[in-house]
């Protein structure tokens, strides 16, 4: 049994090939079938004994949409019946699947490995792709944003765009001569949708920060911790080096998180 993200990995769950009726006692499956889901998964549904108010509907509807597959996991306790199908050689490389820790490396190429922002493919919560233009106007939008962050004593510039279903919202850090006080870039994105609509459903979040590193600086403890708040959504990061992003969903930056679905 190996631990990944700081859970037990069930031997049994992690077949690739035929359906498999599996325990869920956590959102430990939720993960590798999100990891997997684009090539996997083909058909899910609860077996007894079924959360109905929570969870039923909502993924049997749901099949390949994780952020379904998040809301049936509101249940502590329950099963999955799940179809697994071989994917195909062109869908991904084979050699990924024979190595027993295969999720890991799927997730790493697929998802934290730089990549050039015009050859990925990035999901919102719901499944559905974020056109490249979209894409394209997050990470230019982050990027002008840096020029209004008030840092004046880090001089640390951060700028964010947050894509939510309601349109595109801003954000910058935004300082305080008591440093304690000080807002990240992403948590003022994140509050400036929420002032301005409620709350809604974030679709994706870009960061561009000054960094004069040759890395993809990535959001701080809190900001992971307010982003998980609205569920699991891509984060794009930029890196001022070149061209490349990293793409990583909020729940990766911050594994076995405490969050809406445990209270
Ligand atoms: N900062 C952000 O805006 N976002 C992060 O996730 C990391 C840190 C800001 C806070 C502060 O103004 C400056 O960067 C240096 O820490």
């Amino acid at each position: 049994m190996g631990r990944e993200h700081g859970f037990q990995r069930p031997a049994e769950s992690f077949a690739i090939t035929k359906a498999k009726r599996v325990h869920l006692p956590d959102r430990l499956f939720e993960r590798r079938i999100n990891n997997f889901r684009l090539f996997l998964v083909s058909k899910i549904s609860i077996s007894n004994p079924a959360p109905v108010e929570r969870g039923v509907s909502e993924v049997d509807k749901a099949s390949k949409s994780s952020a379904k597959l998040l809301k049936a996991q509101n249940a502590a306790d329950y099963h999955l019946e799940v179809e697994l199908k071989e994917p195909s050689d062109q869908q991904l490389p084979r050699e990924v699947f024979s190595k027993p820790n295969s999720v890991n490396a799927f997730s790493k190429r697929m998802v934290n490995e730089p990549v050039i922002l015009e050859e990925a493919e990035v999901r919102d919560q719901q499944g559905e792709v974020i056109s490249m233009a979209v894409l394209q106007d997050m990470v230019s939008k982050a990027k002008q944003n840096l020029e209004k962050a008030y840092c004046t004593y880090s001089k640390f510039h951060v700028g964010a765009s947050l894509l939510t279903t309601k349109g595109q919202f801003d954000g910058v850090n935004v300082e305080n001569a008591s440093y304690g006080l000080t807002i990240c870039a992403e948590r003022s994105a994140m509050c400036s949708a929420i002032s301005q609509h409620g709350k809604h459903e974030f679709r994706a979040i870009a960061i561009a920060t000054t960094s004069p590193h040759d890395t993809w600086a990535a959001p701080c403890g809190a900001c992971r911790q307010f982003l998980v708040e609205f569920g699991d959504f891509p984060v794009i990061l930029t890196n001022n080096k070149d061209e490349k992003v990293k793409i990583i969903k909020t729940k990766e930056l911050l594994p076995d998180c405490f969050c809406p679905d445990d209270m």
